[in-house]
Parts: C-alpha cells; structure tokens; sequence
C-alpha cells in the first residue's frame, strides 16, 4: 500500500525517541573464538564491527522498557496518557502474552490498547503506520511504537553464516500530533513467496518444538543470504523511489536517510541507486549489526542525540526484512514545539 497523507486533516509527528542497547558487546575477535570466520570477513562483507548481546535474564520486554521511558521523557508525555502502544518484534517475551502488554503494565500505561505486531525487519516502519492510521481516524490521541528484538535467544551461535549478522536492542518513539509537518507518507509491501528465506521453521503452530525439530536446529534463524540480499537491494530502492514520488518529492528533498541496518553492502547500494548524497546517510551497524525492528528507532534516536534532526529536517526511513515485507516512510521532523 502507498499513500501521500500529507493532505489529512491532522498533522502527526514523533515528540520522543529513545533507545536501549546490551551492556554486553560481541566483537569480531570474540566471534573468531565461536567459528571459522574473521574480523576482516565481517567488516568487508558486513560492515559489522560489534553488536550487543542481552543477558539471559533479559528478554525484549525489558530491552524495551528504558527506550520507551527514554522516549516519553523527551516528548513530555505520561505513560498514563497513552492510549496505544504497538511492540514490533520477530522475538516477543513469549508467545503470548504480548510483549506490548507486558511493556504498557510496567510502563503504567493503564489506558492504553497494546498488541506486538510480526513483520521481521520492517516492523517499525509497519508499526508506524498503524499508530499514524490510529492517530490520523481519532481512535488514538498519542500512541507509543517500540521495535524491540533479543535475536540472540534464536540465533545458532554455530551457523557463521549468520550468527555474525543479529544483535539485540531496542527503540522507541512516542506518536502524536503535531502543528505541522510530521509524516507525509508510507509505502509498505509484502512478498510471502520469499517467506522461506528468512525463517524460524519450529516454535508455531506448523512445527512446535520437539526433540526432532531440536536435532534439525529448526528453532534457529534460517537464511538464504543471497536471495535476500538480492531482495533487499531491490527493494530498499523500489520503496523509497515509489514513496518520494507519491509524495511529490525527489531524493534532493531527503536530508537525513535512516536504513534499516541489515547490511553496510545493501545500504551502499540503495544509497548509490538512488542517488543520495552519502553524507546524509544514519549509519551505526558497526556498532550494534542488525537489530531488525530495532534498528530504525536506534537509529533516529541516535540522529536525535547528535542533532541531526531538527524542526524541518525531511527524513526518509525504509526497511526489508522477513516475510518478504518491505516499508519506507517520509517525514518532516516536527515537534509539539
Ligand atoms: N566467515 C567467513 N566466511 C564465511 C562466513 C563467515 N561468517 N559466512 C559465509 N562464509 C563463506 C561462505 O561459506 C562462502 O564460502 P565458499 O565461497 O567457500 O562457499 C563465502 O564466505 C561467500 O559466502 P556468501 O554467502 O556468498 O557471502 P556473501 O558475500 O553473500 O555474504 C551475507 C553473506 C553477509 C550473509 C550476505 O549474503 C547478506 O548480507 N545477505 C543479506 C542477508 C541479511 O542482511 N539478512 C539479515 C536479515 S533480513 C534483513 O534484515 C534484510
């Protein structure tokens, strides 16, 4: 789906970021210890230097409760005052409850409707446009969207080819209206014929959890890399492309790019097909490698902390992830000022 809202009756923007990542950071050189890989490999086909790894006590509930409280500080709002709060995730608490429930219970988030939304990598973007459908009909009047992930805990830390690529953290952003500006527009879309690609195969209804599925290592992030980076470096400027022009704007327009960080390669492509100035581009997986639904809202809050963005500033997001889904989404950062 695509759509231009920059036309609706009502302005909605995002007030707070906030992020969280693990203390505990997994370099290269440890990973060198774990399998038959090297630092340099990482970095030339990844750009990854280091990611975060929670502690077993640690599930993605509690990565995302200090980026939400992070976040409802910075936009002045009350937990109390939230009426929705959306947790994309690919790695909940558990099956259910949802993790957004437990999240709004100890965030104090009494009136608020919570649900966890499923769509990989693009979970943030997904998410956004469902607070921004809630906020823009008046069903809600300020909502909370978390992309929060403890891939670790689904990661076979004997597959090189992708125990190198997850790390754990979470973001968060708080939604509400503001006087003017705020998202302009989304594009979002999905492909389940790529489903396989990038799979947990054991852990549904399909296939729960048993000594067999143990002994396949089924409850483990399965990942045709080639197909999905040929996927996503398609994608990631399908979208954007689409996106810019619904909303009649060009890539000139964009001041700050913020990728989903799956792969320093993909991103170089998508920003060489576009034609982005490269010195607008929000690059961190050196430091945290792909934190999936977390890696968009890591990323704004840290664009947030530098200054980088300001009232004005036009910031193009997109994201590719599990599914296949695909989303972007353009925006002029605006606050309640
Ligand atoms: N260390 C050393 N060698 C490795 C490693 C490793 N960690 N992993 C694979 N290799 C080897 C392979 O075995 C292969 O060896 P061979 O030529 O002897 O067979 C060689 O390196 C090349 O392997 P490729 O898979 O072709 O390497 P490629 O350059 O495609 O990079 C990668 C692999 C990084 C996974 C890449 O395909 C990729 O990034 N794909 C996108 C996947 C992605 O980003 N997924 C994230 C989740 S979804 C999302 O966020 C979009």
């Amino acid at each position: 789906m695509i759509g231009n809202v920059a036309g609706n009756h009502i302005s909605v923007g995002i007030t707070g970021v906030g992020f969280y990542a693990p203390e505990k950071v997994l370099t290269n050189t440890d990973l060198e210890a774990m399998v038959d890989t090297s630092d340099e490999w990482i970095t030339t086909r990844t750009g990854i230097r280091e990611r975060r790894v929670a502690s077993t006590e640690q599930a993605a509930s509690d990565l995302a409760l200090p980026a939400a409280r992070q976040a409802l500080e910075q936009a002045g709002t009350a937990a109390e005052d939230l009426d929705l709060v959306i947790v994309a995730t690919a790695t909940p608490d558990m099956l259910f409850p949802a993790t957004a429930a437990i999240l709004a219970d100890e965030l104090g988030a009494k009136r608020a409707a919570a649900y966890d939304l499923l769509a990989g990598c693009t979970g943030f973007v997904y998410a956004l446009a469902q607070a921004y459908g809630a906020l823009a009909t008046g069903l809600s009047k300020q909502a909370l969207v978390v992309g929060t992930e403890a891939l670790s805990k689904i990661t076979n830390w004997e597959d090189r080819a992708t125990c190198i690529l997850f790390g754990d953290g979470a973001g968060a952003a708080v939604v509400a209206p503001v006087p003017g500006g705020g998202i302009l527009g989304f594009e979002l879309g999905a492909d389940g014929s790529g489903g396989p690609d990038l799979c947990v195969p054991a852990g549904g209804s399909r296939r729960p959890i048993d000594a067999d599925a143990i002994e396949e290592e089924a409850q483990f992030i399965k990942m045709n890399g080639a197909e999905v980076f040929r996927f996503a470096t398609r994608v990631m400027v399908s979208s954007a492309e689409e996106l810019l022009d619904a909303c009649g704007a060009s890539v000139e327009d964009v001041d700050l790019y913020v990728p989903h960080q799956a792969n320093k390669r993909i991103i170089d492509h998508a920003v060489k097909d576009l034609g982005l100035d490269p010195g607008k581009v929000l690059l961190n997986i050196d430091r945290y490698g792909n934190t999936s639904s977390a890696s968009i809202p890591i990323g704004l809050a840290e664009a947030q902390a530098d200054g980088l963005l300001k009232e004005g500033t036009r910031v193009l997001m997109s994201a590719v992830g599990a599914g296949l889904t695909w989303g972007s989404v353009y925006m002029t950062w605006a606050t309640t000022g």
